[in-house]
Parts: structure tokens; C-alpha cells; sequence
């Protein structure tokens, strides 16, 4: 069992996320942090009250409020991807007698930051707790500051974002969780701690199509497979205009399976670092991933390859 706390912009592919890791036995989630990103922080916090409700649990993890801002660039969100709510609009939905469809959960927002909710849980579990990222790095970058003795405890810390050797998704050549706070990024790569990356590299190859996710779900009347249909349309309908194909991207899903199903995934050394000064480049992950160019001082574990049939089976067989 691992003891993981996940730290969250919720957005739709968080959504993916969050389900499958709470239906990973494999993994114990301690703790869950917000932070700003695909929405501001406090719409964060309420679309992860949203997510969690969507589960019938009997007991939640400790959940704080994360950093609002990043470390020094102005917030950049993507609601025109994930919806103005950041969850395709689901908090608006309501049932035919007016209620929300998907009701917050009924859970307190602890009132100690983001920050230090991390800071407690790496000092609670020394060389145990893996951080989970799945939106920019500020909270992370802010607790190594905070106090880096306590952060140095960590087992590692597995992050999705960046892109290395295709084009960005924000700019032509930067990956949005790095993008929003690439001083954050650049600080935790630096720091020293195991690092696992998710780029887009990896996250691109596993297509959601609408088809197969209709597919899944048109059968079951469950919450979750309602929620989703209902998530998934606004980035679906992005994804149709913009990306060329009905469906999207479960970018958030994998660091998730990275855990608990490692033989799915394939990944080499590297050293990486994030440029943040760069007007064109800013927020770019650099690195070079060639085999013969070893780098003597790698600082993360970078994946390359996902199988990624498997891995969505994976997902769907975890969900129903
Ligand atoms: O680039 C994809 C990442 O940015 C995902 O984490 C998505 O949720 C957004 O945060
Ligand atoms: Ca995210």
C-alpha cells in the first residue's frame, strides 16, 4: 500500500483522477490539496467537494485549500477547455425537483493551507508519503520553502505535466501545469527528491474517445458514470473543434496508474529543467531523452511509453 496526498487543479482529467485513485486499493490517499490552475483555487476546492460527492464515501481524506496565485506569473486558467466551472459545468446541474445533481460532499475544508496540510503529512510519514501532482507546482515549491528538511523526507513525488519531444498544449512549447507556474516547476526539479513525470508525451498516447466512453457508461445509471458523461462534454466538444477528434485526453489518470500499475509504463533518466525567463519558451521542459546522451546527473524519471489499450482497460475495469 502507498500513501499518497494528491494535489489538484480539478478540471475534468483531475476528475478521471481522483475516481481511479480511490479505487486503487494499492494506494491510501492521506490527504488532497488544491491549487490554482484550470480554475482559481476556491472554485478548485469546490469542484473537489463536487468530485468527491459524486462518491458515496463514509470517510474522506483530509482536504486544505492550496496557493491562489503562482509564484510569480499571473494566474492563467483554462476554462474554455474544462468549462467555466472547471467540471463542464456539472455544479450548475440540477434534478428535475431543482436540487443540485451532484451535491458537494458533505466534508470540512481543513483550515490549515495547502501548504502546510503537506508539510504535516511528509512529516506524519517520513520517506512514505508520495505527492501525487496534477496541476502546477506552486503548493509544492511553496512547502520545499517553507521547510525543505521536512520535504526532503518524501518518497517522491510524481508529477503530470511538461512535454519534451512533441508540441505543447498551451504554447507551441510548453505543457499547462508547468506553463501557469514554471518557477515552481523549475524549484521541486531542482530540489532533489525523486521525481516521476507524466509529460504529454505519455499522456498523448492515451486516447478517450466519446465512443468508448459512451461506450463504458451508456450502460450504467451510476453516479459516476453520469457525472462524467456530464463532465466530459464541454472538453469533449473542445477537443472535436480544436483537436480534431471527439473525446479528449485522461492526462491526470496516469500518474495514478504509474503507481500501481508500473509494468503499463516505460520511462528514462533525465535531467530536467524548466525555462523561466523565455518569451516564446517559457514554461518549456528541456531535457534530452536520447538513450546514448545518459545524463550524469539525472533529477527525474521522465515516461516515455505508456501501454496505453491496457491501461484504459485498466481504468474502465476500475471504475464499474
Ligand atoms: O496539460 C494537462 C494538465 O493541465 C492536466 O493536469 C489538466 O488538468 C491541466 O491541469
Ligand atoms: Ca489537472
Amino acid at each position: 500500500m502507498q500513501r499518497i496526498l494528491i494535489d489538484t487543479d480539478p478540471g475534468v482529467d483531475d476528475a478521471f483522477a481522483i475516481f481511479l485513485a480511490m479505487r486503487s486499493p494499492e494506494l491510501q490517499i492521506e490527504a488532497i490539496t488544491t491549487v490554482c490552475g484550470n480554475v482559481p483555487v476556491a472554485q478548485a476546492t469546490q469542484n473537489l467537494l463536487t468530485i468527491l460527492g459524486v462518491l458515496d464515501l463514509d470517510e474522506f481524506p483530509t482536504i486544505a485549500e492550496g496557493e491562489a496565485e503562482p509564484l510569480v506569473k499571473q494566474l492563467v486558467t483554462a476554462a474554455h477547455v474544462h468549462g467555466e466551472d472547471g467540471l463542464g459545468n456539472t455544479s450548475q446541474h440540477r434534478s428535475t425537483d431543482g436540487s443540485l445533481l451532484y451535491p458537494p460532499a458533505n466534508t470540512e475544508i481543513a483550515t490549515l493551507s495547502g501548504v502546510d496540510l503537506i508539510l504535516e503529512m511528509a512529516s506524519r510519514y517520513p520517506d512514505e508519503l508520495i505527492i501525487v501532482t496534477l496541476g502546477p507546482l506552486t503548493n509544492i515549491a511553496k512547502a520545499i520553502r517553507k521547510d525543505a528538511a521536512k520535504m526532503r523526507r518524501l518518497r517522491k513525488i510524481v508529477v503530470m505535466g511538461g512535454v519534451f519531444e512533441e508540441y505543447g498544449n498551451v504554447t507551441t512549447t510548453a505543457e499547462f501545469n508547468i506553463f501557469v507556474d514554471p518557477h515552481a516547476a523549475q524549484e521541486v526539479f531542482q530540489f532533489g527528491v525523486p521525481i516521476h513525470i507524466a509529460p504529454l508525451d505519455a499522456t498523448h498516447q492515451v486516447v478517450l474517445t466519446g465512443e468508448r466512453l459512451h461506450a463504458e457508461f451508456d450502460q450504467q445509471e451510476d453516479n459516476i458514470s453520469n457525472f462524467l458523461k456530464d463532465a466530459t462534454q464541454a472538453c469533449m466538444e473542445f477537443y472535436r473543434r480544436h483537436v480534431g477528434f471527439w473525446g479528449f485526453h485522461i492526462h491526470d489518470a496516469l500518474p495514478m496508474g504509474m503507481l500501481t500499475h508500473p509494468e503499463y509504463f516505460e520511462s528514462v533518466d533525465a535531467y530536467v529543467q524548466v525555462e523561466t525567463a523565455g518569451t516564446l519558451t517559457n514554461g518549456m521542459t528541456v531535457a534530452d531523452l536520447r538513450r546514448e546522451r545518459r545524463p550524469p546527473n539525472p533529477n527525474a524519471q521522465v515516461c516515455i511509453k505508456v501501454a496505453a489499450e491496457a491501461f484504459l482497460d485498466h481504468f474502465f475495469k476500475r471504475l464499474h
